[in-house]
């Protein structure tokens, strides 16, 4: 289980509010993995992981993109890598191909958090600094 705290702050509410949902996103797919779901209900899990990983990241870059960041390449090919993985794990899942795992999890746990602290976090200071 993931919780937000202060440390991830990106001195935006909107934004903020996006790693929080996402967050609960990530720990209800960890809670079905735990509860041995169906591979029915750990699709739809994982459908729901995309889809708000896919709308913050679209929100989020429309946002790098208003202020101006300078870094926003790199940052956009970061996402896009995510998201194909994650897209993969959740086509094998769905397929029964992938047992949903620990690993799997913490994969996507690590991949999020350090993210939002070493990516998500430069363009909060770029702003800071404008
Ligand atoms: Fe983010
Ligand atoms: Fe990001």
């Amino acid at each position: 289980m993931i919780q937000w705290n202060n440390e991830f702050s990106v001195n935006n509410d909107a934004i903020d509010n996006e790693h929080q949902s996402l967050f609960t996103a990530l720990n209800d797919f960890y809670e079905g993995l735990r509860q041995n779901a169906s591979r029915d209900s750990m699709g739809k899990l994982i459908d729901n992981l995309v889809f708000y990983t896919k709308t913050h990241f679209a929100n989020e870059e429309i946002y790098m993109q208003k202020i101006g960041f300078p870094g926003i390449e790199n940052h956009l090919n970061e996402h896009r890598e995510f998201i194909s993985k994650v897209e993969a794990f959740q086509s094998k899942i769905k397929e029964g191909k992938l047992l949903v795992s620990v690993e799997v999890t913490n994969f996507i746990k690590n991949w999020i958090t350090n993210h939002i602290k070493t990516q998500d976090k430069q363009y909060a200071v770029f702003v800071a600094q404008k």
